[in-house]
């Protein structure tokens, strides 16, 4: 079947234009000013734009930890990510100690192949590095994962710095691509003894325990490393300001570093973790929230150019009966928030609306730049001929307020109740399907996993 979206503009990093764009089974076929009409469907786009799917590069969909297991997976999760505009994910791979890579690339391939309602590939957690793990490296990248995930902090799954720079050296051989959590995960840990020790126990010793210095420490020395290997890096969900001044640093040495934020370090502040009858644990994720002079430096990262991709660690679990098991021990609330479902509208709403970044930056920040970083693009992250036909038709007058009883995420509560967005998803296409329409799921689980190549 052929379809015609007529009246639209097309939104992408170099510009805008109003064009007709003609779809063909998976694919776009065709673009240009007002395209003959001889087609089995014509959808009217006048007055909204074309964006190119947004790609979410940081999910945890489906993740089970020793504290508790996400409240989305991949049925629930993605039709959340598609409801709203998201229509690729790279979910966060995490295989169980002492399991192979090829393991754990099965087991996220069963969870998320026949059920997931948006397009989706991995990046794979180093957890543990070894002759075995050092082996699989290259295979990765012969089943289409180009980017792997290494942890400075988190006991079960931190990498010394001497596997992060044997990691890094096998990375680079075959073309790959790294981010990392930096917190300083040795301290945090001494700082979460010392505040339960003097019996404090409450949220707000959350984000006291994870100070500012100690993501900057561990992206410097992260850094330090990658510079040794000449390795281009990326650094995922940065939060404070002193980081992103780590990262000016080494740019300026020459090095090539990406950097991820996500709408939690852009909107929240550290002050909600004070909030009363435990409400805080629900803004409970690390890097914790940080305060409002770290939401300005990275506002103006973005707007800099310092900062490349806005993904979301989403990564949710329920208040009522997930984070609620925290009270009487801070380290023992699951971290992470939700957050697939809304970073469209909160970011054209607080970055476009404001101002503060044009259009083209949305999309790229949000999509193009993801697709080229990951190895998707063209085929993601454009609206193109020969590219998927990953298209939203947003309507920039659209309001609504976000709130847990509306939202399709599967979680009891959101950590932006009440606000206020401008501009929505009115439909979603993935790969020509319209899967989506006003918020809500109209076509589910025809997700595919997205083969990725390296770059030549
Ligand atoms: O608290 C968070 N963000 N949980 C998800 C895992 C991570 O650190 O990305
Ligand atoms: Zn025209
Ligand atoms: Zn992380
Ligand atoms: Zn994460």
């Amino acid at each position: 079947m052929a379809m015609l979206i007529k009246g639209g503009t097309v939104v992408s990093t170099s510009g805008r234009r109003q064009l007709d764009v003609r779809i063909k089974d998976e694919k776009i076929i065709e673009m240009g000013c007002d395209l003959e009409v001889n087609e089995d469907k014509i959808i009217d786009a006048s007055a909204c734009y074309l964006f190119p799917g947004f790609i979410d590069g940081h999910t945890h969909l489906e993740l089970e930890n020793d504290l508790a297991t996400t409240s989305d997976n991949f049925v629930t999760g993605s039709q959340a990510a598609v409801a709203k505009g998201t229509t690729t994910i790279i979910d966060m791979a995490t295989p169980v100690r002492g399991n192979s890579l090829n393991n754990c690339l099965k087991t996220w391939n069963q969870m998320a192949e026949g059920r997931a309602s948006c397009d989706f590939n991995y990046h794979m957690s180093l957890i543990e590095w070894n002759p075995a793990i050092k082996a699989e490296i290259s295979e990765m990248i012969a089943q289409g994962i180009t980017s792997f995930k290494m942890y400075m902090a988190y006991d079960a799954m931190r990498a010394t710095d001497a596997e992060l720079f044997e990691a890094m050296k096998e990375i680079k051989k075959v073309g790959g691509i790294l981010g990392v959590h930096c917190e300083n995960g040795d301290v945090i840990n001494q700082l979460q003894k010392d505040y339960l020790q003097a019996g404090k126990v409450a949220p707000k010793y959350h984000p006291l325990s994870r100070p500012n210095v100690l993501e900057a420490e561990a992206i410097n020395r992260y850094l330090t490393i990658a510079g040794q290997v000449g390795l281009a890096v990326n650094v995922v969900h940065l939060s404070t300001k002193e980081s992103l001044e780590v990262v000016k640093r080494a740019r300026a040495k020459g090095q090539i570093v990406y950097v991820e934020t996500c709408p939690q370090y852009l909107l929240l502040e550290d002050s909600l973790y004070d909030l009363p009858n435990f409400e805080g644990a629900k803004y409970v994720c690390s890097p914790p929230l940080r305060k409002p002079t770290d939401n300005k430096a990275l506002w103006q990262g973005v707007i800099d150019g310092e900062v490349q991709t806005i993904s979301t660690d989403h990564c949710d679990f329920n208040f009522s009966n997930q984070k609620i098991n925290g009270k009487g021990d801070f380290t023992k609330i699951p971290g992470g928030m939700p957050g697939v479902e809304t970073r469209p509208e909160l970011i054209c709403t607080a970055g476009v609306m404001t101002e503060k970044i044009s259009l083209e930056r949305f999309v790229g920040l949000l999509s193009e730049d993801i697709a080229k970083q990951f190895n998707m693009y063209p085929k993601k992250g454009v609206i193109q001929i020969g590219s998927d036909a990953d298209i939203v038709i947003w309507d920039p007058e659209q309001r609504d307020v976000i709130s847990a009883k509306t939202q399709v995420t599967n979680c009891d509560y959101t950590p932006y109740e009440g606000f206020e967005t401008i501009g929505k998803a009115r439909d979603v296409f993935l790969r020509g399907v319209k899967v989506a329409e006003n918020g809500k799921v109209c076509k589910e689980k025809t997700g595919k996993f997205v083969f990725r190549k390296i770059n030549e």
